[in-house]
């Protein structure tokens, strides 16, 4: 049976103090009831050293939210996907939308930050998602293609095997609109196919596919209940205690 995840993305929010405070709830919280799914902190760089030693019994997993796409050197104001996993981190995310457009990662730029992760001893959440203009000319299935195929299908078969797919409609982002459940089945389904196609039915089945975009307390069941969604990739409600918990406990 493939892994359940649910991920907390904190993006850039909470000073180092206010971060370990939460990360130290957070842990508390299942260390009392564990949770089936697998839980992971996506925490700004300067939580990592420190939230390692919080969450070392390893109830809650650890990330980071970029890498750099080298792995030494003159490169001032970057962060090596080694230096990353030197901090106890297991996962990163790579190709959120916030980094395609903002700082203009491409597929290949990310490709590279990819086999990088991975050479490095991480597992990637690989973000993937349209937006709205893509979504109402019917290309989203075009672009979420393109962006796995670009991004992801020169790793040999056992290096896929450390990726965790996100699919995260940039419209849905922050935004308070949320996929329905039929989309999010939708793309999950054809997603499934794509990696199935390339790598076989076996490694496609294994693979956990994340759904982001404002995913919330009152909407987490019925999008987890879908077959092909393997749990969440959270933004906001990853924030705050109480409505991180509860979508953990929707899966
Ligand atoms: P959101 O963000 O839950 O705040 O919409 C999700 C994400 O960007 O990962």
């Amino acid at each position: 049976m493939r892994k359940k995840i649910v991920a907390g993305n904190w993006k850039m929010n909470m000073e180092l103090a206010d971060g370990l405070k939460f990360a130290e709830a957070i842990d508390t919280y299942f260390k009392s009831k564990p949770s089936r799914a697998e839980v992971i902190l996506c925490t700004p760089f300067i939580h990592l050293a420190g939230a390692s030693e919080i969450l070392k019994s390893g109830k809650v997993c650890l990330g980071a939210q970029n890498c750099s796409s080298e792995t030494s050197g003159a490169y001032t104001g970057e962060v090596s996907a080694a230096m990353i996993k030197s901090t106890g981190a297991q996962y990163v995310i790579i190709g959120h939308s916030e980094r395609r457009s903002y700082y203009h990662e491409d597929d290949k730029l990310l490709n590279k930050k990819t086999i990088l992760a991975i050479a490095s001893g991480l597992k990637v959440i690989f973000c993937c998602g349209e937006v709205q203009k893509e979504r109402e000319s019917e290309k989203h299935f075009e672009v979420v293609r393109k962006q796995i195929g670009d991004g992801l299908f020169n790793l040999p078969p056992d290096e896929f095997k450390n990726i965790v797919i996100a699919y995260e409609p940039v419209w849905a982002i922050g935004t308070g609109l949320t996929a329905t459940p039929d989309q999010a089945q939708e793309i999950h389904n054809f997603i499934r196919g794509l990696i199935s196609d390339k790598y076989g039915k076996e490694i496609a089945e294994d693979l956990t596919i994340l759904y982001g975009g404002s995913c919330k307390p009152s909407n987490a069941i019925e999008i987890f209940s879908k077959p092909d969604v393997d749990g969440g990739l959270i933004g906001g409600a990853s924030l705050k205690k109480e409505d991180f918990t509860a979508i953990v406990e929707a899966i």
